[in-house]
């Protein structure tokens, strides 16, 4: 009795913590989870497309870049106080000593376009971080997202290779961390990347330029033990371990701190392993008391992707997009033995027909990118008429061999999987252009509002992200502009055809916006495949 009610209790526990669509983390669910493939969100991912990947730069190693601006956005945690840690700070830091270098402005600059209302730059340098861990050494290290972004510097204390052992142990400490977990972190660090004669020529010998790093192991494009064994073993050339001035040998100190206990342990590379990822979750779960941290990202399980839902020009309804079906070797799916369809519902919540897919084959019809992670792709288009319209859908899964279908209803949510039946974003008909001249973008953006939604008198209107440049910031400001819609001079029997413009500085192009009717609402819409179109005939 006692054991079966844990168990139901477990099963609750996980039902409530499901993935519903749409999710604020589908932004980061893309660019993790789908790398490469027939659909793949690589724009961070393709930079540590090989762990030793460094973007044609000499001496750059995008992997290690990510992994050390993590560490110094984190390291001025202040666990009693509630203050700083993974908190993006490290923006507004960058002309400090302690974060001499490129690689934090690199990494900046990596994550910037990633930047939007859902995914703060803390949560995408976390990303960085689990990204790059997972390329150079299949590390798992669960990703917690909700980061918020510090809108100021951060108090200064990222260790630095002169900074004494006392008060190296005490940075640490204050910020969680004790001896132990100290030696692991540097341990863990310093097996990618090395020292830069640009940035440190006190340290690295010979001549001062780019392509001159002092890698700190043999094998600095992988994650493994080198940097322990080879400083265990007396064969490192680690250039803060070897330096003739040993005020700048911040590893031998570290490393040596507890007599080389740790350091003997982490030799095994199983527990180098699992060590490595316990203190990089810890460290990225450090974080400002105002901050609560979801659970650890889990891939979709199922989740619709629409790409098309307007208004045709004679006044039908038109839906496309695809299913994303997670076939990851423990899903217990085989992607060539299942059959995909939707259960849709119209206006009025009646069940219409279903509406089949079709299992996309280009590129092989799957993505993948992060370890075992593999997603397939069951594709949909329909025309429907406006009087039916469309109010969600619920999505059937049958495997064909054994006949057993599935109805997925979107963990319980109110609609299934939903869809505003009030509200399309008319991407035919909307634009983005850019004038060189006035450095100024303009954004046409048309929508299709149901005569049933304006009848409650609201007007219309477009609440539109502005992404604003910052001085010497690699990261925009993100502020809500909001626009009032007017009439565009078309409807139909059902819908108002509605219209706003407005005006983006030149890295503001592509970005977000919700269409807003009073409570109805279109949320997080996408500029980018606006940009540079022209808009069509209403
Ligand atoms: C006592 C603490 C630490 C000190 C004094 C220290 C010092 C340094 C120095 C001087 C560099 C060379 C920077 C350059 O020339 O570009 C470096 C690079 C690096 N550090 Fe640390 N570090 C410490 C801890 C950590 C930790 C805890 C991590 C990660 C968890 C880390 C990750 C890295 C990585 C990946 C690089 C290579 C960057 C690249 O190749 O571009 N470090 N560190
Ligand atoms: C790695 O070690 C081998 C053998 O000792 C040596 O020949 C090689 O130069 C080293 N490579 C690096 C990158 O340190
Ligand atoms: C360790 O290596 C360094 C540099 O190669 C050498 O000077 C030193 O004598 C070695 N120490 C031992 C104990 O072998
Ligand atoms: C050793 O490095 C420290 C820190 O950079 C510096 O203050 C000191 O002058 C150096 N000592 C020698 C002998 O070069
Ligand atoms: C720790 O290991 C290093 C490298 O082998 C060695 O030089 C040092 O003497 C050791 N320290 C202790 C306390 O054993
Ligand atoms: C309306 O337009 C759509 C899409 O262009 C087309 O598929 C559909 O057949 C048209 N319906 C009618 C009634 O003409
Ligand atoms: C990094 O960016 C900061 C702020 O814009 C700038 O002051 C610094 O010179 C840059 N560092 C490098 C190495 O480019």
């Amino acid at each position: 009795m006692q054991r079966s009610l844990v168990a139901s209790l477990a099963l609750l526990g996980s039902v409530s913590a499901a993935y519903v669509w749409p999710s604020t983390q589908d932004p980061i669910d893309d660019l993790l989870y789908l790398q490469s493939g027939y659909i793949r969100f690589g724009s961070l991912s393709d930079q540590v497309s090989s762990c030793g990947f460094g973007a044609g730069s000499p001496g750059i190693q995008k992997s290690a870049e990510w992994v050390r601006t993590a560490f110094h956005d984190a390291a001025t945690h202040d666990a009693a106080a509630g203050t700083g840690g993974v908190d993006g700070s490290i923006q507004y830091e960058l002309e400090r000593p302690e974060n001499l270098g490129a690689a934090l402005n690199h990494t900046l600059a990596d994550i910037s376009s990633s930047v939007n209302v859902h995914s703060s730059a803390a949560d995408l340098l976390s990303l960085a971080l689990v990204i790059a861990v997972a390329r150079c050494g299949d590390l798992e290290v669960p990703l917690r997202l909700g980061r918020k972004d510090a809108t100021e510097a951060g108090i200064k204390g990222v260790p630095e290779a002169h900074t004494d052992l006392e008060t190296t142990r005490n940075r640490f400490q204050i910020a969680g961390f004790n001896e132990a977990d100290m030696i692991t972190l540097v341990a863990c660090g310093h097996t990618l990347g090395g020292v830069h004669s640009v940035d440190h020529p006190e340290i690295v010998t010979g001549t001062v330029d780019p392509a001159n790093v002092a890698r700190f192991d043999n094998t600095t494009d992988k994650f493994d033990t080198k940097v322990v064994t080879e400083y265990l073993d007396n064969s490192s050339r680690n250039p803060l371990l070897r330096n003739t001035n040993d005020t700048l040998n911040s590893d031998k100190r570290v490393f040596a701190a507890d007599g080389n206990v740790t350091m003997n342990k982490l030799a095994d590379a199983t527990y180098y392993k699992a060590q490595c990822e316990s203190v990089f979750t810890r460290m990225l779960d450090l974080v400002p008391s105002d901050v609560t941290l979801s659970e650890p990202l889990q891939p979709a399980d199922i989740r619709p992707y629409i790409t098309k839902y307007q208004l045709s020009s004679n006044g039908s309804v038109e839906l496309a997009g695809r299913i994303r079906i997670r076939t990851s070797p423990d899903s217990g799916r085989v992607a060539t033995d299942l059959k995909v369809s939707l259960l849709p519902t119209d206006r009025n919540g009646q069940s219409i027909q279903e509406i089949t897919t079709t299992a996309a084959t280009a590129k092989g019809g799957d993505s993948f990118g992060y370890l075992k992670e593999r997603f397939n792709w069951f594709e949909f288009s329909k025309v429907l008429p406006a009087t039916t319209g469309l109010s969600g859908f619920n999505i059937k899964l049958t495997v064909p061999s054994s006949g057993l279908s599935t109805t997925y209803d979107n963990a319980g949510a109110a609609g299934g999987f939903a869809l505003n039946p009030d509200i399309t974003f008319q991407q035919p008909q909307s634009c983005v252009s850019f004038d060189s001249a006035t450095n100024k973008g303009t954004l046409t953006l048309t929508t299709a509002i149901s005569k049933k939604a304006l009848a409650s008198g609201a007007t219309p209107q477009v609440r539109l992200v502005q992404r604003i440049d910052q001085p010497r910031n690699f990261i925009p400001k993100l502020e809500q502009q909001v626009i009032q819609m007017t009439p565009a001079g078309k409807e139909t029997a059902e819908y108002v055809y509605y219209r706003a413009t407005g005006t983006v500085g030149r890295n503001g192009l592509q970005t977000t916006f919700d269409v807003e009717v009073g409570e109805s609402k279109l949320l997080f819409q996408e500029t980018t495949a606006l940009v540079g179109t022209t808009c069509g005939a209403l």
